[in-house]
């Protein structure tokens, strides 16, 4: 019974995605669309106190990490995403399931297989209808990141963890190319507006 559109944004930290996630809600708002914008970890009560678990804790085992990120998931779809979308409301979500893929998938090395198996756990099993992957080069992320504010744990991954993730994440826009379309963040600001609004007109023409 879902009517609203389902967005998500993903992307390497560093790559961008937090600069254009209020301008994609502000642009589907202006066409007269109500928006809903999530975060992931997080968006809920217990969502929220999962990101500290998941975000400050010393350390985690892995696959603990994974199933927490999932919670934090099923949370949100439960509470925040299907009623919204069965309301007819859009909903933007910063992150979903393609960052658990690239992050615990093959930045940890625990495997996609063991992700998808998670993921077909999730009731319902939703997926977006489009995906916005923000993309810049390695150093160009790392640089921001570095730069930036104090590091949550994620943040503190090594170099190599990062190019796994970022390597997932364009084989996952390869093998997904009808709903991931992926956003180079490096050139000018005006010129990555421009192919976002772009997309973004594609999409609303479909409905
Ligand atoms: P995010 O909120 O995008 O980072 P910030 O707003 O602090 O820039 O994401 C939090 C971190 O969690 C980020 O490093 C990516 C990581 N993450 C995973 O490893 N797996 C997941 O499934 C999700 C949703 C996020």
């Amino acid at each position: 019974m879902r009517k609203g559109l389902f967005l998500s944004v993903e992307g390497i930290d560093g790559a961008g995605k937090s600069s254009h996630v209020d301008f994609i809600m502000e642009y589907l708002q202006n066409k007269g669309l109500e928006v809903v914008k999530t975060r992931e970890p997080g968006g809920t009560k217990l969502g929220e106190d999962i990101r500290n678990l998941l975000l400050n804790s010393e350390s985690m085992n892995q696959t603990s990490e994974l199933l927490l990120y999932f919670a934090s998931r099923q949370e949100l779809i439960e509470q925040v995403i299907v009623p919204n979308l069965n309301n007819g409301v859009c909903v933007l979500a910063d992150r979903f399931v393609d960052s658990s893929i690239a992050y615990q998938g093959s930045g940890r090395m625990l495997g996609v297989e063991k992700v998808k198996t998670v993921y077909s756990l999730l009731e319902p099993h939703i997926k977006p209808d489009l995906t916005f992957l923000f993309d810049a080069p390695l150093h160009v992320a790392m640089e921001r990141l570095n730069s930036a504010r104090t590091k949550d744990r994620i943040e503190k991954e090594s170099l190599e963890f990062f190019e796994r993730v970022q390597n997932s994440y364009y084989k996952l826009a390869e093998e997904n190319s009808d709903r991931i379309k992926l956003i180079s963040t490096e050139g000018k600001f005006s010129e990555t507006r421009k192919k976002i609004t772009e997309y973004l007109d594609l999409l609303l023409e479909k409905q």
